[in-house]
C-alpha cells in the first residue's frame, strides 16, 4: 500500500492506494454510528464487504448528481437520526463521491466523512482536490464546496468489476498526468500498459499512485503559482465540447482532446511530431479513440460557448515534451485557422 497525505489550511486528508475495502472500519473512529452512501451497482457487487452501518442508495448517472439527490440523502439522514458524531462513508465512483462529499459538508454544517473510490477515474482524479458538488440546470458541478474527506481508499481489486469501457476510459487521466508533468512516468505507462490492462496489482498501484501524486502536487503548487492547476486541463477544453456533443465517456473524450491539443502543440512549433505519434500510439494501445467524425467546426462552436472562456482568448494547455505542459493563451480566431490540422 502507498499513502499520500494532503494538507490544507484546515484539514489533513489521506489517500490510501492499494488498501482494501475490507479495512474501511479501521479508518472510522471507534464506536461511531456509520452511514454508508452508495449506488445500486456498487451495492450489488460489494455489499458483503461494506463496513457495519446503515446503507443509503442513490440512483445512477449524471442526472442523479442533483440537488434532488441531496434532499433524498438528507431525508434519510433525518430518518437515521444522523447527528454531528455520525460518520459518513461514500462508496462509489466520482458521482457518488461528489454528491456525498457535498451532502456531508453541509448537513449540520459538516459531518466527518471518507471515501472508498471504486472507479479508475475517481481513484486518479476525483479523489484529490477537495471538489464536491452537484449539477444544476444543466450546468456541471455548479453548486458545491471545497472540502477534503478524511480518507480516500483506492482498492485496485474493485476495478475488476468495472466494464471494460469504463476501465479503459480511466487510463486517459493517467496518460494525462504523465504527459503534463513526468516523462519517466509517461515511459513507465508506455512500457507497462499491457500489465495494467490485465489488472496486475503492483502496476495498477504504481500508476494510480503517480497520477494522484502529480495531481496533488499541481493542486498544491497552485496556491503559490497562479494558473498551474490549469495544466490538469490538458485535452479537456476539447473534451468537454466533445462530451457534450456525443455523450461519450469523459476519459474517451479526454483521449481525443489530448490528441487535438498535441497536434496543435506541433503545429505551433512546441512539440515534435514523433512525440504526437507516441501519445497516439499509447492511446491506441489502451483502445481509446484518437479520431472522430464530429466536424471540427461543431467542436469549435461548443468550445466558444464554454462558460469558462475568457473573452476572445482561451488558455489552452499545450505540450513542449511528453512530460512538460505549458499554458498558452490563444484567440478563437487563431485557433479557427488551425482547426483542419487537428484531426
Ligand atoms: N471531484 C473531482 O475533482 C472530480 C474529478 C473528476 C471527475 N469528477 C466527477 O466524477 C464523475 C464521473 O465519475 P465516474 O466515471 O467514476 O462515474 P460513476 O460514478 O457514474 O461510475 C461509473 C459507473 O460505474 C459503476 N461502478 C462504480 N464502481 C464500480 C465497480 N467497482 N464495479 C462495477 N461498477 C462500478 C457505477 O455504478 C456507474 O454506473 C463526474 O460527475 C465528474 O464530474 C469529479
Ligand atoms: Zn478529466
Amino acid at each position: 500500500m502507498r499513502t499520500i497525505d494532503i494538507q490544507t489550511d484546515t484539514k489533513s486528508s489521506q489517500i490510501l492506494i492499494g488498501e482494501s475495502i475490507r479495512q474501511v472500519h479501521t479508518y472510522i473512529p471507534a464506536n461511531r454510528k456509520t452511514i454508508i452512501v452508495t449506488d445500486e451497482n456498487v451495492y450489488r457487487h460489494y455489499q458483503d464487504q461494506f463496513p457495519q452501518g446503515s446503507v443509503i442508495l442513490m440512483g445512477l448517472g449524471e442526472k442523479n448528481k442533483s440537488l434532488q439527490t441531496i434532499e433524498h440523502i438528507f431525508n434519510e439522514f433525518v430518518k437515521h437520526e444522523v447527528d454531528r458524531t455520525t460518520y459518513i462513508v461514500a462508496i462509489g465512483g466520482g458521482i457518488v463521491c461528489d454528491v456525498v462529499g457535498f451532502a456531508a459538508s453541509i448537513y449540520m454544517r459538516g459531518l466527518p466523512f471518507g471515501f472508498v473510490s471504486t472507479t479508475l477515474l475517481s481513484q486518479v482524479d476525483a479523489s484529490v482536490g477537495g471538489k464536491n458538488g452537484v449539477n444544476f440546470q444543466g450546468y456541471k458541478n455548479m453548486v458545491g464546496v471545497f472540502n477534503q474527506p478524511d480518507f480516500v481508499i483506492c482498492d485496485p481489486e474493485m476495478l475488476k468489476t468495472l466494464t471494460d469501457k469504463e476501465f479503459r476510459a480511466g487510463f486517459a487521466e493517467i496518460v494525462k498526468a504523465g504527459a503534463i508533468k513526468n516523462s519517466d512516468f509517461f515511459e513507465y505507462i508506455e512500457e507497462y500498459i499491457p500489465q495494467a490492462l490485465q489488472y496486475k496489482p503492483e502496476v495498477m498501484e504504481k500508476m494510480v499512485y503517480h497520477s494522484v501524486l502529480i495531481k496533488s502536487e499541481v493542486v498544491e503548487a497552485d496556491e503559490r503559482e497562479k494558473g498551474e492547476r490549469r495544466k490538469l486541463n490538458f485535452g479537456h477544453t476539447f473534451a468537454h465540447a466533445i462530451e457534450k456533443l456525443t455523450g461519450m465517456l469523459h476519459g474517451e473524450a479526454v483521449s481525443l482532446g489530448m490528441v487535438m491539443a498535441s497536434k496543435l502543440s506541433h503545429k505551433l512549433g512546441f512539440l515534435a511530431e514523433k512525440e504526437v505519434n507516441r501519445l497516439k500510439e499509447l492511446l491506441v494501445n489502451i483502445q481509446l479513440p484518437i479520431t472522430t467524425d464530429i466536424p471540427m467546426q461543431d467542436i469549435f462552436k461548443m468550445m466558444r460557448q464554454d462558460k469558462k472562456k475568457e473573452g476572445e482568448t482561451i488558455h489552452l494547455i499545450l505540450l513542449e515534451h511528453l512530460g512538460n505542459a505549458i499554458i498558452h493563451p490563444i484567440s478563437f480566431k487563431q485557433l479557427e485557422e488551425h482547426l483542419n490540422d487537428l484531426y
